[in-house]
């Protein structure tokens, strides 16, 4: 039992709070407590790195990249510890956990030296007694609001970029998961973060979040999670024009062309569309098929999914972990039961086990879909493929942007003229071609439409929390 904490001004608090039970998703049994916070914890940690925030900044690029190496090398040498407490949180297998922590780690390397390139420029003036400098500062404090699903990664895509640009930060991670949240800035301690920089509060979403897009201090609220609560927290950053990057929910088309190396096809497939269970926000949820090699498709992927275990995340040979509560769950098995009153029909899975407080379902390929089922206008955030077929690439590509997310999309195809004239079309911030997971450190990741604002990851996920100054000298 992990008896949680928070973490304000290098001092871990909120003892005398009352607490919320974190819970293993696969068990239903309890693996910790965190503090109930609210308001005031927020406003403190608020304080704390807001007063923590100019000493900071005035370290030198390559002084913080040193504390943020630190910090990597601590989570990759505690890789085990951290993936297990992932794993018995969120319930993902263990082998992904311990991808995801590497994945995580890999933003904090990659940011490091990042934070080294901030780089400002000269521009030539309009009169020869002029002279015109753009510099590049640190937004200040950062607030951030992250999701169960990426308990590590979603916070370290985050935080690495802010630390590394000279912004200090406070962490919120969703009250399903943040115990991994707490070990990760246990780290940061370790590494020996100056007190303020790093702080972690945790407990009632809604006053937290009303306090970081409240509070004057705070000049970045960067939120990875739902499309609903991305506009909330829109809504109340207007009120004092807060920056904010939001990356939110997708409904991603894959296109299997009829010239796609059918292999590759169903990799790609099985990787986007039943990793963590099915709940990231950049899984496949609509397949499209070419019609002249759907059978020989779904032949294929029907072969591959059925080698995959369902189970729980700690034990050997598990592929596919428990759903995270019952209201996912529930979800899940109304779109479809939905899908099949509407004529769906099931070509492998199609059923939920509740065992007790844990809730699993089967990888399920769906066939006979009509554009009037949930499976087709909602994300399902479950292991569900529903597979449509298609007949031309201009029917498709309508299809596919026929939705108001646009996050990620993926297609398959050999064919190179044909592939880039599909990645042109497809209004989607990320898209994979022949490749069912493309987020890397390097790339910037976020959508168009309602599926969100700015990018992180990359050049622009660094820029996300830099301030553009133009300073116009006369000599
Ligand atoms: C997500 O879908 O929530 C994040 C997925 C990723 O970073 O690969």
């Amino acid at each position: 039992m992990i008896k949680g904490r928070m973490y304000v001004n290098g001092e871990w608090t909120g003892d005398s709070l009352d607490t919320i039970d974190v819970l293993n998703p696969a068990t239903g049994e309890q693996v910790g407590t965190i503090p109930n916070g609210g308001k005031e914890e927020a406003r403190a940690a608020i304080e704390a790195a807001h007063q923590a925030f100019p000493e900071w900044a005035a370290l030198t690029a390559l002084e913080r990249a040193n504390y943020l190496m630190k910090w990597h090398d601590l989570i990759l040498e505690n890789k085990d510890e951290i993936a297990e407490i992932l794993t018995k949180e969120m319930g993902k297998p263990l082998a992904e956990a311990k991808g995801e922590i590497v994945y995580s780690a890999s933003f904090i390397s990659w940011f490091a030296e990042e934070g080294k390139r901030v780089y400002g420029r000269t521009v030539p003036a309009s009169s020869p007694n002029k002279r015109i400098h753009v510099q590049k500062q640190p937004v200040g404090v950062v607030a951030s609001i992250t999701p169960w699903n990426f308990p590590a990664g979603m916070i370290t895509r985050k935080m690495a970029p802010a630390l590394a640009a000279g912004c200090t930060f406070v962490a919120k991670p969703a009250e399903l998961t943040p115990l991994t949240a707490i070990k990760l800035v246990e780290l940061c301690e370790e590494a020996g973060f100056p007190k303020g920089v790093v702080n972690l509060v945790m407990g009632d979403a809604k006053a937290i979040g009303e306090e970081m897009t409240s509070n004057e201090n705070v000049r970045k609220l960067t939120f990875t999670g739902s499309t609903a609560v991305g506009k909330l927290l829109m809504k109340q950053s207007a009120e004092r024009m807060l920056n904010v990057s939001l990356e939110l929910g997708g409904h991603a088309p894959m296109i299997i062309c009829d010239d796609a190396d059918l292999d590759k096809a169903v990799d790609g497939v099985i990787a986007s569309k039943f990793r963590n269970a099915g709940q990231t926000c950049v899984c496949g949820n609509r397949i499209f098929v070419q019609e002249a090699i759907v059978d020989a498709f779904l032949a294929k992927l029907k072969e591959k999914t059925q080698t995959l275990k369902v189970g729980n995340g700690l034990e050997e040979g598990v592929h596919i972990g428990p759903l995270i509560e019952k209201k996912g769950y529930d979800k899940v098995k109304k779109h479809v039961e939905d899908a099949v009153e509407k004529g769906a029909k099931v070509i492998i899975g199609g059923e939920g086990a509740e065992e007790g407080n844990a809730y699993f379902y089967q990888p399920t390929i769906l066939t006979n879909i009509s554009d009037d089922m949930l499976v087709m206008n909602e994300e399902t955030f479950g292991p569900v493929a529903p597979i449509q077929t298609f007949k031309t690439d201009e029917e498709v590509i309508a299809k596919a942007n026929n939705t108001r997310y646009g996050l990620a999309a993926y297609f398959f195809t050999e064919n190179y003229s044909r592939g880039m004239k599909l990645s042109e079309k497809l209004e989607y911030g990320i898209v994979g071609w022949n490749d069912g997971v493309p987020a890397v450190a390097q790339a910037p990741f976020g959508g168009m439409k309602e599926s969100g604002l700015g990018r992180e990851g990359g050049q622009e996920g660094m820029e996300a929390f830099l301030e553009t100054k133009f300073l116009s000298i006369g000599l």
